[in-house]
């Protein structure tokens, strides 16, 4: 085989592996809708851009002109396997959204230093190129500040900061990275100052869109910024005529997006409030009220209420995750079953933190699926449930999201648990959840108090239940 020839077969083989990478990042991503068959679709898609870049190594050239770097690429691609490997493994399952930020703030960071490096390689008139990697250069950039900040409130190294005219300011800011961008792309050569000035101006941008964004609303946001990666990404591919990372980053962008919909849609706010960081932060700790009486109820009462039930539903929280409790839960409900219960699961589509949460929880403890109810569902069947189990969730069964208007979760849709017979509470205190406020259920007739962590209390339960 001639040297032509050879490049021109490698190009071909590059082609179908990018197919093969796109292939298999699509059906990761419909087997990743699903607790099941999630894990085998992140395998398929994992060993598709493991394909991807073997393939890109070893067979990219320009012209017969192969990559000349690979000793720096192996050390990179150590380097990344290493820190990746070890924080998959040492990460626990509540520090996980810390980390899809962390990681998504890196690929916003490739993103944006592709954008810096190839502008200079494009002529002026390549218009589209240019538009493609500022792009990616802006959205990469937002996508990093921003998705950094979002790992520091997450692991509370940073609180909510809000200050007048915030959103002015934000839009403002928006409209010059904008015109900046515009100056860049149809200028006749690259003026470095510009371009680091508008690396700055969208630094900034990421830290202030992120910034005031409070508790309650930090998923939305999360789930936003992957979907700028993702774009980011696919300006990149479009950059490099590269099919793999173009579908992939697409996928992102889209996946990203559609579950920022569904988030915004199961939280009640807008989207034209995320992207301007419109919302109003929650003040640190806002109170409701709380006066009342809380009734407490011992073990022993509770395994006979609901040893006698009929219908029993669960509602997993984040304090369930933080108990690790999951395992325990999956017992309590087989104890109940073999006394003839019917036990199902009411999954409110943010419980936890991270979208999913409760889903990856219960799947983890082999929970069978059809028995987790989403949102809707759950609703219409609290009110033939004699008895709520509430582990380790507040904010998402508290009644202020649809009766105070003050309130800062006024308008987020929750599990209406005060429509069943009787709500048994399992938290450690009257604490409050993530968005710091008190909740009213606790203290309502009906409900009763089961204090202590989850994972003791619910190993003891199974004892009086099962003694019952
Ligand atoms: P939260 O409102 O955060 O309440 C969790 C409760 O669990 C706390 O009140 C805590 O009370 C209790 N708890 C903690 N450790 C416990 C343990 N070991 N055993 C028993 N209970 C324990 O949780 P939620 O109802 O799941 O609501 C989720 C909140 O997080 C929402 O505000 C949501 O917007 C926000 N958020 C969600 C996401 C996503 S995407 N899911 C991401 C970021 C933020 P004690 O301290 O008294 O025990």
């Amino acid at each position: 085989m001639d040297i032509l020839s050879r490049d021109i077969f490698a190009t071909d083989i590059l082609a179908v592996a990018y197919l093969i990478a796109s292939i298999t990042f699509i059906m990761g991503l419909k087997m990743l809708s699903h607790p099941e068959t999630a894990r085998k679709g992140n395998m398929i898609a994992a060993v598709g851009m493991g394909i991807a870049i073997v393939g890109t190594i070893f067979l990219s050239n320009d012209s017969g002109e192969y990559l000349s770097n690979k000793l720096w690429i192996f050390l990179a691609l150590a380097l990344g396997i290493g820190v990746g490997l070890r924080s998959a493994r040492t990460v626990q399952m509540t520090q996980m959204p810390q980390m899809v930020s962390l990681f998504n703030g890196m690929g916003g960071a490739c993103a944006a230093l592709i954008g810096l490096i190839e502008i200079y390689h494009v002529h002026s008139t390549e218009t589209s190129k240019l538009l493609a990697i500022t792009a990616g250069l802006v959205i990469g950039t937002i996508s990093f500040s921003g998705s950094i900040i979002a790992w520091g409130k997450l692991t509370e190294k940073f609180g909510d900061k809000v200050f007048p005219f915030q959103q002015y300011l934000n839009i403002g800011l928006m409209l010059i990275i904008l015109s900046v961008a515009g100056s860049i792309i149809f200028s006749p050569v690259i003026n470095p100052v510009t371009l680091y000035l508008e690396l700055i101006l969208c630094l900034v941008y990421g830290v202030l869109f992120v910034l005031p964004i409070g508790g309650a609303d930090m998923p939305v946001v999360i789930s936003l910024l992957n979907s700028f990666t993702g774009i980011a990404a696919a300006c990149a591919g479009f950059l490099y005529n590269n099919k793999a990372m173009l579908t992939g980053g697409i996928l992102v962008g889209s996946a990203g997006t559609i579950l920022t919909v569904l988030m915004c849609k199961a939280m009640n706010r807008s989207l034209t409030n995320v992207l301007i960081g419109a919302f109003s932060a929650t003040p640190a700790h806002v109170k409701g009220t709380d006066d009342g009486v809380v009734k407490e109820v011992s073990l022993a009462d509770a395994a006979v209420m609901m040893s006698y039930a009929k219908k029993v539903m669960i509602v997993p929280g984040y304090g369930l995750a933080v108990a690790q409790a999951q395992h325990t839960c999956h017992e309590l409900e087989k104890a109940l079953e073999e006394k003839g219960v019917e036990v199902k699961y009411a999954i409110h589509p943010v419980a936890g933190r991270m979208p999913g949460h409760m889903n990856v929880l219960l799947a983890e403890a082999d929970v069978a699926y059809p028995k987790l109810l989403e949102m809707e569902e759950a609703n219409n069947e609290f009110l033939t449930a004699d008895v709520v189990m509430i582990l380790g969730a507040n904010d998402v069964v508290n009644p202020a999201a649809k009766n105070d208007k003050t309130s800062p979760i006024y308008g987020m849709p929750i599990l209406e648990v005060e429509t069943a017979k009787n709500v048994i509470v399992n938290k450690r205190s009257m604490k409050s959840g993530y968005a710091g406020i008190t909740n009213a259920l606790f203290y309502q007739p009906k409900t009763s108090m089961l204090f202590g962590d989850a994972k003791q209390v619910l190993q003891k339960l199974i004892s009086e239940i099962k003694a019952n």
